[in-house]
């Protein structure tokens, strides 16, 4: 570390005067930052180590514009314009004139303080000079310098070109002026800029990371597959890409540097990087840019997965399925509406069973509704919704299901009571038939254990709303046999659901990723490290998520949230996962969420 005493050297650049900047480190982010600030209209000296690195960011740049222009997002003639205003070099003393430096060199400190020693020697005084670190000390990498009020983090995400989000990171000693004028600088890239203090992670990778992390341990215990978890994430909470395609593009040897920084910061096991991501980089499984990380593609940098090793082969599998003609379904909310619906649709036959004929009348009215809707978008036509309806049998007696091949339960999520059921359904239904729970919560072994036949007992857990979601997680026990899994995918794929396999773990996939994640979001909160506006404002844009974490704990219920958090704590003991004291408290308290018209946020 450097003695250098903090001095303000110079009159920092300002938003106007920036107009020369170098971009330092061309790998996937020094190359998307290049393309951004080339088209931004400022001029770039995008410098590298090496010719042959040098000429790999060329092409990442070459390649990127190309697609814009293909997309329509970029003409040809700006194109060209943005790649004339780059000035490609191996030689750091090219940035004596520059008004803004934007590294984006490997995740070492020693990298990072050597070069920034260099760039305060060649840069003029007034520069700027900002780290696209994603997890190291800002502040340590300042110190390095003669000009450390004059150092920030400008952290940009991955697609830099159309992630239009950036975490500037403040450190104590950096100037105001300077954070106004990178966040400005920021504005003039279209990226929406948020200011947060140095701490690892900052605010998007603190959230992200030990999700993905998790994932990978899913994956590392075989739990479900990568394509399971996966297609899981992307279906079942709206993601762009899922946890183990996105490491691939982050790159693996990245994310594990980002994880250890994380670790060895917070003490937090779970961003203790899972053993699997240190194999994977031994080996030179990089991700994408290496061609080959929990995927394989058609070449380094390609996003094209090709057929590997590890790809599922279906139809491969000479396990025999039991036939399905006809289903049951117990319940009469929202889940059993939706449930019995998607499988009058697909052409099964369907007695649902509800507790009074009043509920048996609700149900019927609920779905004509939503086929009605379905022929007025123009989804259905009115012989399919009148082939549906006369498809879908009420009734008030359990007794009704004894002649169906399946009956899928969506009745209220108490043990004692989902007892009983299975109790009955095991002496009602004929032999042979699937049990299946929608349970999101309880251990489905519990279910099948107290019947005679646990090998048909299945979990098959739907998504909200059911008729429309294609995520079904289907969860086997360690009874339940592989013709009832074989027979569970058939009849989702027949259903027009998307299937996914896990082990009977509480949370499953989907919530065991989700629920720790916005935990963290509120523990973020309760740090007073950031607000919910711009935690939500990080996961959206840097993440592209559809919603950001406490518009979503709104939307789930407050209550539905800290049971699950509660289940997945009393499951796996993992002391990151205890409900957060603020989620409780407004439990307590009956702030709900949207239901209430209070949680996070105050509705109208
Ligand atoms: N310039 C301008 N626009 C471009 C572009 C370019 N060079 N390249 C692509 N685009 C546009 C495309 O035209 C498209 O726009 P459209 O939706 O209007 O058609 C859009 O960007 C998406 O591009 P693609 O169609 O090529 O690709 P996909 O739709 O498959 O999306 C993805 C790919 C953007 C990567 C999306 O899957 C995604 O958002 N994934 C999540 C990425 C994420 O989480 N990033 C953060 C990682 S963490 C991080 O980076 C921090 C670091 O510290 C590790």
């Amino acid at each position: 570390m450097s003695q250098t005493p903090i001095s303000d050297s110079a009159t920092p650049a300002t938003p106007s005067s920036i107009t020369r900047v170098g971009v330092v480190g061309l790998g996937t982010m020094g190359a998307g930052i290049t393309e951004v600030v080339a088209r931004s209209g400022a001029h770039v000296w995008a410098v590298e180590a090496t010719e042959v690195d040098l000429a790999r960011g060329v092409k990442t740049i070459e390649g990127s514009t190309s697609r814009a222009v293909a997309k329509g997002k970029l003409s040809d003639q700006e194109r060209t314009e943005l790649l004339a205003r780059i000035t490609f070099t191996t030689s750091l003393s090219d940035l004596a004139e520059v008004d803004l430096v934007v590294e984006a060199v490997p995740e070492s400190m020693e990298i990072k303080s050597a070069l920034f020693a260099a760039l305060d020697e060649i840069t003029p005084a007034h520069a700027i000079l900002a780290s696209n670190t994603s997890s190291l000390s800002v502040t340590e990498i300042s110190v390095a310098t003669g000009r450390p009020s004059q150092v920030v983090g400008l952290h940009f995400f991955n697609p830099a070109p159309v992630q239009a989000f950036v975490e500037i990171v403040r450190t104590v000693v950096s100037s105001p002026e300077v954070v106004d004028t990178v966040a400005e600088f920021a504005r003039r890239l279209g990226k929406e800029p948020v200011v947060v203090g140095d701490k690892a992670g900052f605010i998007a990778n603190a959230l992200l990371f030990g999700y993905l992390n998790h994932a990978v341990t899913m994956y590392e215990q075989k739990y479900a597959t990568r394509e399971d978890i996966d297609a899981s994430m992307r279906l079942g909470c709206g993601l762009p890409m899922g946890p183990l395609a996105l490491l691939d593009l982050i790159g693996l040897d990245t994310a594990y540097e980002i994880l250890d920084t994380m670790y060895k910061e917070g003490r937090d096991r779970l961003h203790a990087p899972s053993p699997v991501l240190k194999h994977m980089v031994t080996a030179g499984l990089r991700g994408r840019k290496s061609g080959r990380g929990f995927y394989t593609y058609e070449a380094p940098h390609s996003p094209a997965v090709v057929v590997d090793a590890h790809t599922p082969n279906t139809a491969g599998e000479a396990v025999a399925t039991r036939g399905i003609g006809s289903v049951g379904v117990v319940g009469s909310g929202t889940m059993a509406t939706g449930i019995a619906e998607a499988f009058a649709k697909a052409g099964l036959d369907v007695i649902y069973v509800a507790r009074s004929e009043d509920k048996v009348k609700a149900v019927r009215g609920a779905v004509e509704k939503s086929l009605e809707k379905a022929v007025q978008r123009g989804k259905l036509d009115e012989a399919g919704r009148d082939a549906a309806l006369a498809r879908l049998v009420g009734s008030t007696k359990l007794d009704d299901l004894a002649k169906v091949d399946l009956v899928v339960e969506a009745i209220v999520e108490e043990l004692s009571v989902k007892l009983a059921l299975f109790e009955n359904l095991d002496e009602i239904c004929k032999p042979g038939a699937i049990l299946a729970t929608t349970t999101s919560s309880l251990p489905v072994v519990e279910m099948a254990a107290i019947t005679s036949r646990p090998q048909d007992v299945v979990g098959l857990h739907f998504f909200n709303p059911a008729a429309v979601m294609k995520l079904v997680e289907i969860v086997s026990t360690v009874a339940t046999s592989d013709d009832v899994i074989a027979t569970s995918r058939e009849l989702c794929l027949r259903i027009d659901k998307h299937p996914v396999v896990c082990a009977d773990r509480a949370g499953f996939i989907v919530n065991a990723l989700l629920f720790p994640y916005l935990n963290d979001a509120i523990r973020m909160l309760e740090m007073n490290y950031a607000d919910a506006d711009d935690i939500d404002l990080a996961m959206k844009r840097g993440c592209g998520y559809p919603m950001g974490p406490f518009e979503l704990l709104d939307v789930v219920g407050l209550d539905v949230s800290l049971a699950i958090q509660q289940t997945l704590y009393r499951e796996f003991r993992e002391r990151g996962f205890a409900p957060a004291p603020r989620l409780e408290h407004l439990v307590t308290a009956g702030y709900l969420g949207r239901k209430t018209g209070r949680g996070f946020r105050v509705y109208a």
